[in-house]
């Protein structure tokens, strides 16, 4: 791990106008600087950064992040990969934190294993190249598939040989442990000796992000019905098969240009489509996508293109990962390749334009491709026309996040049109859905996203206040308390107590924190806390380059809305006002008054839910008590409040 110290030297020297104007060009205007935006396209700039309060923002796609975000997004960095590429511009050495045993060890053993894969990719290609043998054999077939020399080289394949021990031996030979060999899966103990695993087989290396090999797929190349097609790298400390797509290394850039990615299912697919000049293109291995390649994919584009032959059981298991797709946002469509072809046959078949129109006029949105499909196995038969109306709405609701609620809604309206019902009534049923997801993920503990609680309200709310909590006062209550300790903590509250102290107590007495549902928020008073305790003085520069961008951009958000919530104030009190700052302890009460207030309707509606079921006459005394000086606090309030605002 990068030390803390490391970072702090980092941060101190981050230029953003500087680092972002590298990648953009940018013009100042004002305070500000502006230029197009990098992640949209557009003709007129609306891409503004700012030097002082370090982040940028586009007015036109709504993307914003400061420095460190910027260059995850823009260069597809991870977060310790960034701050290396920082460390390097502005010559900061970098210090690494004491690591455990453990990790050390594992960190050692990843390293070794590239170096062997390393090692084994040149063997093979050696092997398929310039040996009698692999010309002969491998080199011959590759070529008999289709495949030209210069596709090989890139793609860096190669060819194991027959003869049961020529990779072993030489690899014993260049002084490689024996335990990592066989990790790696290119040797395998038999008889107390090293074999080759994947002798007599055409070698696919498999490439990580930045074109280290992974691992291996090793094809078979005469037909042979004892041993499998395809013998894959056993899963080791790099190789993670759910987290790999093949080809990622080769496609990325094509995809990031196109704003598409095709997926495949096999090596030879993704092969043969780049010799065909289509290069936005990875393969799955033949099982259902995972979370992580799903998320691979969507670090370079939402529209997600899966191109598999129509009868194969390939297609069945694409299927079972959409589903996935949907709740992570991704477009989806679906190319079926006929007559028992696959992309690689078909795309030798036809040629390269053909099979490139063909993609293009045969892209089928793909929840209505599964809805078509269903309906027409279903034919007349009512019960299981019920059935699928059930599954395509559960497929419908995982499209939950917020910022997809109109692609929600666009399917609904055009699946109700297609199996002929109300569209109210499905609409009804995908939330249903949605509501049951979101009470599973509350009984087992998960943190309700900021849209599923808008879900959930909209349960007692009528579904059709969606809209309405989205844009939800309580919402921007529970930030403008956040914001306010950001903006205003180390103020002066009186003599002795700076704000934050204030909001801290009158937190505490008042058991506020557990009245704001967005968990993110609470995860930000609480590091403030932490870190104010330490006897730093936190504000929102501190949580800019927090690690978690979900923080980050929730804070730069939150810094962003600031004239949202006075404005009313302003137009109140015109006159009187002269800026925000001199309203910051109003401000401060007022969103603290308006979560005890929360906080006493709620008691008093509970009171009134137990005095309703209530039977004895004592309980109900009480109960008419309590309801009374419940109800005088919330006029004191009220009041007190009203006093402020008013004086
Ligand atoms: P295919 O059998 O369709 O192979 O399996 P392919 O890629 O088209 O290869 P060719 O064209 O016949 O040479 C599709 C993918 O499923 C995985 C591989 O990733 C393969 O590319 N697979 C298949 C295995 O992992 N093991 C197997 O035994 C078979
Ligand atoms: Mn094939």
């Amino acid at each position: 791990m990068i030390s803390k110290d490391t970072i702090q030297q980092i941060q101190s020297r981050i230029d953003i106008v500087d680092i972002i104007g590298s990648f953009v060009k940018l013009k100042r205007r004002g305070a500000n600087y502006l230029g197009l935006c990098p992640f949209h396209n557009e003709k007129g700039p609306s891409f503004t950064v700012s030097g002082a309060k370090e982040i940028y923002k586009c007015f036109g796609c709504g993307k914003s992040g400061n420095t460190i975000s910027f260059l995850m997004e823009h260069e597809k960095y991870t977060y310790a990969e960034t701050l290396r590429w920082l460390a390097n511009k502005y010559n900061i050495e970098i210090e690494e934190t004491e690591v455990s045993p453990e990790a050390k060890f594992y960190q050692q053993s990843a390293d070794s294993l590239y170096v062997i894969n390393n090692f084994g990719q040149k063997f093979f290609t050696e092997a398929l190249f310039d040996t009698e043998e692999g010309q002969d054999v491998a080199l011959s077939y590759l070529k008999e598939r289709g495949f030209r020399e210069e596709i090989i080289k890139k793609f860096q394949l190669g060819y194991n040989p027959a003869a049961g021990e020529a990779f072993s031996k030489a690899a014993i030979l260049a002084q490689y442990n024996a335990e990592l060999l066989q990790k790696s899966g290119l040797v395998v103990m038999r008889d107390d000796r090293l074999k080759d695993n994947y002798r007599e087989r055409i070698i696919f290396p498999i490439h990580n992000q930045s074109g280290k090999v992974l691992g291996f797929g090793a094809r078979l190349i005469k037909k042979n019905d004892k041993a499998p097609k395809y013998i894959n790298t056993p899963e080791n400390e790099i190789y993670v098969k759910s987290k790999v797509l093949y080809g990622s290394y080769f496609a990325r850039m094509a995809i990031d240009k196109a704003d598409e990615c095709l997926l495949v299912e096999g090596y030879t697919d993704v092969v043969s489509l780049h010799q065909a000049g289509v290069e936005n293109v990875v393969a799955s291995g033949g099982t259902s996508l995972t979370i992580d390649q799903l998320r691979l994919v969507k670090k370079y584009t939402n529209n997600l293109t899966i191109i598999y032959d129509g009868d194969g059981a390939g297609i069945k298991a694409a299927v079972r990962g959409m589903d996935l797709a949907l709740e992570e946002g991704l477009n989806v469509r679906l190319v079926l390749i006929p007559d028992n072809e696959d992309p690689d046959s078909y795309v030798n078949k036809i040629g390269a334009s053909a099979f490139i129109q063909f993609v293009e006029n045969n892209k089928k949105d793909f929840v209505i491709f599964q809805l078509g499909l269903s309906l027409h196995e279903a034919g007349n038969d009512s019960a299981k026309k019920s059935a699928i109306v059930n599954k395509i709405a559960e497929t419908i609701s995982k499209i939950t996040k917020a910022e997809h609620f109109t692609k929600r809604q666009d399917y609904v309206k055009q699946v109700a049109e297609m199996l002929k019902i109300e569209e109210a009534g499905l609409n009804n049923l995908v939330n249903k859905f949605i509501r049951e997801k979101v009470q599973k993920a509350e009984n087992s503990g998960q943190f309700a996203t900021g849209n599923e609680k808008l879900l959930e309200a909209g349960k007692e709310e009528g579904e059709e206040n969606l809209v309405d909590i989205l844009f939800n006062k309580d919402e921007n209550q529970e930030r403008a308390i956040v914001r306010s300790l950001l903006e205003f903590g180390m103020k002066k509250w009186d003599e002795n107590n700076t704000i934050a102290d204030y909001i801290f107590k009158e937190m505490d007495a008042n058991d506020l924190e557990s009245m704001i549902e967005n968990k993110n928020l609470i995860t930000i008073i609480n590091l403030y806390k932490t870190w104010y305790k330490e006897g730093k003085n936190p504000t929102d520069k501190d949580f800019l380059y927090y690690e978690d961008a979900k923080l980050n951009n929730l804070v730069i958000n939150l810094m962003d809305s600031q004239t949202e919530i006075s404005v009313k104030w302003v137009e109140k009190f015109e006159a009187r006002v002269s800026s925000r700052e001199d309203l910051f302890r109003e401000e401060v009460i007022s969103t603290l008054g308006y979560f005890k207030l929360r906080k006493l309707k709620k008691l008093i509606t509970q009171n009134q839910l137990e005095m309703e079921k209530s039977t004895n006459e004592t309980d109900q005394f009480l109960f008419v008590k309590i309801h009374i000086a419940l109800k005088a606090e919330e006029q004191a309030l009220t009041d007190k409040m009203g006093t402020v605002i008013f004086k």
